[in-house]
């Protein structure tokens, strides 16, 4: 039997998934998706880490414990994968009672082959990658990934003897050219390996962090948090006793971005060779998807979220783009204007149209039958060896991560299928009943190139695929595998085509629709309104301006010290607003008033009964400067 096992990393619970870990998380899933097909027998793991300095500290500025914040943001992760069409076979957590033994266990294990000991230790601790920089790895004193100064932090502490398998890694590498790949990341490890290795450092004191799992031989220190990490890969096949683990350790592949190379990369082999257990198969490493010229980071504001993606565009769509426009190992830029020209050209114009075309031919011209093929000709000879060669190229490119290359080789194949119906002009050989035969076998090559086609993207778009083979009437979808496209002419004649609703509407034009309706009803979306910054303002000081009987100028403190000009002297004296607590507008742009720079604008409405201007103020005591939302 062949078999696959494929994981994520463990998420940290410390943020809100975005689409950095959708797309690993969909990889994944195409993968595992995509052998099931060609009758692997898979497994499929994804999680959260929790422990560690990076998830205590966001549990306190968030007022909970440690415990309930993992519940709460590992849940948003649990929840957020089906919603994705992703279908992990097993979601772990590294709070789990199982995972706490196994680690226990390996660091016992890696502490007799003597590769633990104490010794006190002073370095450059990030808390953003939750270890020790090297001198090399700072960029003017900061780290490269984070932007911020690291730590000096000196304490005692156990060490793992990793520089000891400095050489045996080297060799490992040498002589397993695809044990990290693309290549650029195993030159990178080998880079690294360059250097002289230091030990790991794999406890931290109680005293320091709490938040970990203890060490079985030092009730006072608790376990590194990527000590524990990394071994999640083996809990989650039930390491050791279990019979997934003897099935599915040797065929591991590890998925993960480059961010997180040298744990996968040096710390996680050598641990594994310490413990006696052989190594993982692959580390496939991804690039970053870049967001307005940077990666996403909450401190910079371009998270983008796949829900609000999912829900714009629709899944598959989503799906499909993360897939077609990252080069699996560099880095891609997102928009969402790559990802309508995506939608538009080759979802709705060259697959979409191959589709609803094939498919209103064979209602109108059969009655919606599947017609039987005749003797074919060289055009359709083409259309079929196109069809058979991408299913054959379909397996070895993906096993090389060739995502987009897949889906270059498929688009071929619907383009060619497109052309080929433009050369054909099945409406011509309608009208002539001579070419009745010939019609036959157009339509059926076409419908036979459908069937190919969908169960080639079905791994990346899993509604898409089910809606072709539902409009074609395709009895069994469940026999549809790569087996199944070995050979042409699979699809039975005689079957009911069920033409359906158009596979992927275009986007311009639904967005058109959608904004011109909320123009006729005056409606803004969220976004316009997250635009404006109305705060609590609180007035300091109020004078009349000269020469104006409407206008006074205020002093309000928002935080900081604005001035505005208002237009209420008609309702209010000056010296009874000193001391309220007002709305204003503190994006608005700045104008002159009567000679004065208003940097504001108060919220007012009219009083019931003719009573002139009323202030909008609080019901309650608000905070200066807080937002109003
Ligand atoms: N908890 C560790 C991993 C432990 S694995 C034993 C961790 N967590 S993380 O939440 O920071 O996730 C990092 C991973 O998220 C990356 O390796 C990658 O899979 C994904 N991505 C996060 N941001 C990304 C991009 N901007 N682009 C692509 N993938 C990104 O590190």
């Amino acid at each position: 039997m062949k078999r696959v096992y494929f994981t994520t990393p463990i998420y940290y619970v410390n943020a809100e998934p975005h689409i950095g870990h959708a797309y690993t998380t969909i990889v994944a899933d195409v993968l595992n998706r995509f052998y099931q097909l060609a009758g692997y027998q898979t497994f499929f793991l994804t999680g959260t880490d929790e422990h560690g300095d990076k998830v205590a500290q966001a549990a306190r500025a968030a007022g909970e414990t440690p415990q309930a914040y993992a519940d709460r943001i590992s849940g948003l992760f649990r929840a957020l994968w089906p919603k994705l069409n992703i279908t992990p076979d097993r979601f772990i957590r590294t709070t789990e009672e199982a995972h706490k033994k196994v680690v226990q266990l390996i660091l016992q294990k890696v502490y007799d082959a003597g590769d633990i000991y104490f010794g006190e230790y002073g370095g450059h601790y990030c808390r953003g990658c939750e270890r020790f920089l090297t001198e090399k790895e700072l960029v003017d004193g900061k780290c490269p990934d984070h932007g911020t100064e690291p730590e000096f932090i000196k304490e005692k502490n156990y060490f793992f003897r990793m520089s000891k398998y400095q050489q045996w890694l080297i060799d490992h590498l040498q002589a397993n050219p695809d044990f990290i790949r693309p290549e650029r990341y195993r030159n990178e490890v080998l880079g690294f390996l360059r250097e002289p290795l230091e030990d790991l450092c794999i406890s931290r004191p109680k005293s320091r962090l709490a938040w970990g799992i203890p060490l079985p031989f030092d009730a006072d220190y608790v376990t590194y948090v990527w000590f524990d990490a990394l071994i999640n890969y083996l809990t989650g096949i039930d390491y050791p006793g279990g019979e997934k683990f003897s099935r599915f350790w040797p065929v591991c592949q590890h998925l993960i971005a480059k961010d997180i190379l040298k744990p996968h990369g040096i710390y996680w082999p050598t641990m594994l060779k310490s413990a006696g257990i052989p190594l993982y198969h692959h580390l496939n490493v991804h690039g970053y998807w870049i967001v307005s010229e940077s990666k996403m980071s909450k401190s910079r504001g371009n998270i983008v979220k796949p829900l609000d993606l999912k829900d714009k565009y629709g899944l598959d769509a989503f799906r499909y783009f993360l897939l077609r426009e990252m080069v699996f190992g560099l880095d891609s830029n997102f928009s969402e204007t790559a990802l309508i020209n995506r939608i538009n050209a080759d979802l709705a114009n060259d697959l979409g149209n191959l589709l609803s075309r094939t498919l209103a031919m064979v209602e109108r011209f059969r009655g919606g039958i599947v017609p039987r093929s005749g003797v074919p000709e060289e055009k359709d000879l083409e259309l079929k060896n196109s069809a058979l060669k991408s299913a054959r190229d379909a397996e070895p490119v993906m096993a090389e991560l060739g995502f987009h290359k897949l889906l270059m080789s498929i688009w071929e194949l619907i383009n060619l299928a497109n052309k080929y119906i433009d050369g054909m002009a099945p409406w011509a050989l309608a009208k002539d009943p001579q070419k009745a035969e010939r019609l036959d076998t157009v339509l059926y090559h076409l419908l036979e190139v459908l069937r190919f086609v969908a169960v080639l993207i079905s791994p990346f778009m899993p509604q898409a695929a089910e809606k072709i083979q539902a409009q074609m009437g395709i009895p069994d979808p469940a026999d549809q595998n790569l087996g199944s496209l070995k050979e042409w002419g699979r699809l039975k004649a005689g079957g009911q085509i069920r033409k359906g609703e158009a596979l992927f509407p275009r986007v311009e034009e639904d967005k058109k629709r959608e904004e011109g309706k909320m123009e006729a009803a005056n409606i803004i979306t969220y976004d316009d309104f997250q635009k404006l910054d109305l705060r609590v303002a609180k007035v300091l000081a109020a004078e009349n301006i000269k020469k104006s009987d409407k206008l006074l100028k205020l002093r309000v403190d928002i935080g900081e010290e604005r001035t505005l000009v208002a237009g209420i002297a008609r309702a209010y004296k000056p010296e009874d607003l000193v001391g309220k607590t007002i709305i204003i507008v503190a994006n608005l742009q700045p104008t002159k008033l009567m000679g004065v720079e208003s940097q504001g604008m108060l919220l007012a409405a009219d009083g019931a009964d003719g009573a002139g201007v009323v202030l909008a103020t609080f019901d309650k005591e608000a905070k200066v400067g807080s937002k109003v939302r």
